[in-house]
């Protein structure tokens, strides 16, 4: 399968940038257009530094997956309104404030094509401005009648923590059964996804059974997300991905294609992929990514990735067919098959 991705349609200042929409988002466009507006006008009334930051963070790239899932949920499932925009750009805010911490924690190099904050800048500034922009939006919500999505954005910024501080201190070799796992990592992206649709809907009026149904989709899509970002972080392309690959092995982070190994292999087997993982340099990466896909770890996650996707798409069974709830569920396809096949 080719990389489904297409340009966002815009204006000749938008095309000259790398940001892509997957293809099954085609619907909201515009929508994210909009969005993209308001959250340029966040960057030009930041302070002038915070105000360089963001504008790098949403230059690069990006695909905008948690916006879309505020306006998505919230047009599948109540009345469509124009407070959505708002909520999609306050979601990415908290997005992009936690993949500036994020490349801190894992002393990344490269994010959205472009250079973190903490090369261009300085770890100083990763710190104090995601802090700024984490402060302002939060400050906004509270003032305005926006303390319902303040209240579950704080729940779910407090759960990525967790997810994020668990899987850091587990290291490559501490024990981590596969349900652990799978409860980290639906801290660490399901948290935020789900938050995004609980959003949407909440911001529309949904029904209360249909605000859990997608609740449950969102955290679900987000934990088949991040398993699939921890394949590619082993299996990707970099310029595709926008990021370097082997990241997870030079921080320590575990993820399901080594535990499934650790947990089948033969004892050879074992040893094979302990003495790899423990030079973790970047030579030993291939090596640890042959052995991975020659003893299943690889199809494994695929599979896992495929299992909570499945999830997801059940649970939308709750709301009334639209084109909206048609793109949430191609949306699963989307997380499962992304890097499938090189670009
Ligand atoms: C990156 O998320 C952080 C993870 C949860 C893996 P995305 O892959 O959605 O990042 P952007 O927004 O497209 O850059
Ligand atoms: C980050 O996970 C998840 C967050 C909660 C931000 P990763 O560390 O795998 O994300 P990338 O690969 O750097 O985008
Ligand atoms: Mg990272
Ligand atoms: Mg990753």
């Amino acid at each position: 399968m080719t990389k489904p991705t297409v340009p966002l349609a815009a204006s000749p200042a938008r095309a000259s940038t790398a940001r892509l929409l997957p293809a099954c988002l085609h619907l909201i466009a515009p929508d994210i257009a909009q969005v993209e507006q308001r959250l340029q006008a966040e960057a030009a009334s930041a302070s002038s530094i915070v105000a360089g930051v963001l504008s790098h963070m949403l230059g690069g790239g990006g695909k905008r997956l948690r916006p879309a899932l505020v306006i998505l949920s919230g047009r599948a499932s109540g009345t469509p309104c124009e407070r959505l925009l708002e909520m999609a750009a306050a979601v990415e805010i908290v997005h992009v404030a936690s993949m500036i911490h994020d490349d801190v924690v894992d002393a990344a190099q490269v994010r959205r094509g472009r250079p973190t904050v903490n090369v261009r800048w300085s770890t100083q500034v990763s710190v104090l401005a995601a802090d700024y922009l984490i402060a302002r939006l939060y400050g906004k919500l509270a003032r305005s009648d926006g303390r319902y999505a303040l209240g579950v954005l704080c729940r779910a910024v407090r759960r990525m923590c967790d997810g994020e501080l668990a899987h850091l201190q587990i290291g490559l070799e501490g024990d981590l059964d596969e349900e652990r796992y799978f409860s980290i990592v639906s801290d660490k992206t399901g948290a935020l996804m789900s938050a995004c649709c609980n959003i949407g809907a909440h911001t529309a009026g949904a029904s209360p059974g249909r605000l859990e149904a997608l609740q449950t989709y969102g955290e679900r899509l987000g934990t088949a997300f991040q398993i699939v970002d921890d394949i590619l972080d082993l299996t990707g392309e970099p310029s595709s991905l926008g990021k370097p690959t082997c990241n997870d092995l030079q921080t320590g982070h575990l993820t399901l294609p080594i535990i499934h190994v650790r947990r089948t292999g033969t004892p050879a087997v074992q040893a094979e992929l302990r003495r790899l993982l423990r030079s973790a340099q970047p030579k030993n990466c291939a090596r640890v990514v042959a052995l991975l896909n020659r003893r299943g770890g690889i199809a494994y996650a695929r599979a896992a990735a495929r299992r909570f996707a499945d999830q997801a798409r059940e649970a939308l069974g709750e709301l009334p067919p639209s084109p909206e709830r048609r793109a949430l569920e191609d949306l699963t396809d989307y997380v499962v098959s992304r890097g499938e096949s090189p670009a």
